[in-house]
């Protein structure tokens, strides 16, 4: 489907989902250079269950501190701007992504994240906070589907189950695909271009002119997944990226460990 009936969809559909204005406003404020940690600390504390989920995420395991954190000014002093700013996403685009897919799609997009994260490290590619966020947005387009068409989505279901490709089937149903909806809704909410082609192209990093870090959201979705699929990987496109993953198996058993604790802290 062409990008500007695409991007019509998007802007005619009603209860599209939005960032909240306080997170948008504490992503440009970290944007901006001139920021600090201060104002940033004000913003959130503006919004108690924000802060408060914030908190419960910094005192999980993940981040391992040796004491409790009990300020958001404490939190921000200790992860850094670009940290919060991940954690934010994560907080924000719970609720969202929870109403048709229940737990699964959240769930997915965190253990995507941190999967991301882990191999912007070991690759050296990239930013590491920027990774997690490429990671935690990959499949937002599919809370698109539930508010265009809900009783579409559990044909689609039936349909993979039955064996179909899952982008095939979304296609047939809508006209358009996750991937292809989903980079109108974060171009919608302005964030940055690589975010966007890591949305459209996680499936096909190949065509993407972000190989690299394309290819790393392309990993980390495939070895993410809830029930794995064999081949893990497909070999035609790992053998356009330009890194190796010896073992996808464990690099999935550590993206499960890493995660849990993210997760726990944040269910409901
Ligand atoms: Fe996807
Ligand atoms: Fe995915």
């Amino acid at each position: 489907m062409a990008n500007n009936k695409l991007q019509n969809i998007i802007d005619t559909m009603p209860n599209l989902p939005t960032m909240p204005n306080i997170v948008m406003e504490a992503l440009n404020i970290i944007g901006n250079p001139k920021s600090n940690i201060n104002q940033l600390s004000n913003i959130i504390s503006k919004d108690s269950s924000l802060t408060m989920q914030i908190l419960k995420l910094v005192n999980s395991a993940y981040y391992g501190f040796p004491t409790q954190i009990t300020t958001i000014n404490k939190a921000m002093a200790l992860l850094g701007l670009n940290q919060v700013k991940s954690l934010i996403m994560s907080v924000a685009v719970q609720p969202m992504m929870m109403s048709y897919y229940g737990i699964n799609l959240w769930e997915h997009s965190i253990r995507c994240a941190v999967g991301c994260q882990i191999l912007s490290k070991s690759l050296k590619q990239g930013e590491t906070d920027e990774a997690f966020v490429m990671g935690l947005l990959h499949d937002i387009g599919k809370t698109i589907f539930e508010i265009h068409n809900k009783g579409a989505l559990s044909e689609i279901d039936r349909l993979v189950k039955l064996g179909a490709d899952r982008l095939t089937a979304e296609k047939m149903m809508f006209g358009f695909d996750h991937t292809e909806i989903g980079q109108q809704l974060v171009n919608k909410w302005r964030l940055p271009i690589l975010i966007s082609n890591c949305v459209k192209y996680h499936h096909t990093p190949q065509l993407s002119e972000n190989i690299s870090l394309v290819g790393i959201v392309y990993v980390a979705n495939k070895v993410s997944q809830e029930k794995l699929q064999y081949p893990i990987l497909d070999s035609d496109i790992v053998d356009t990226l330009d890194f190796d993953i010896p073992d996808p198996q464990k690099l999935r058993e550590e993206i499960f460990e890493t995660s849990q604790s993210i997760i726990n802290a944040l269910a409901k």
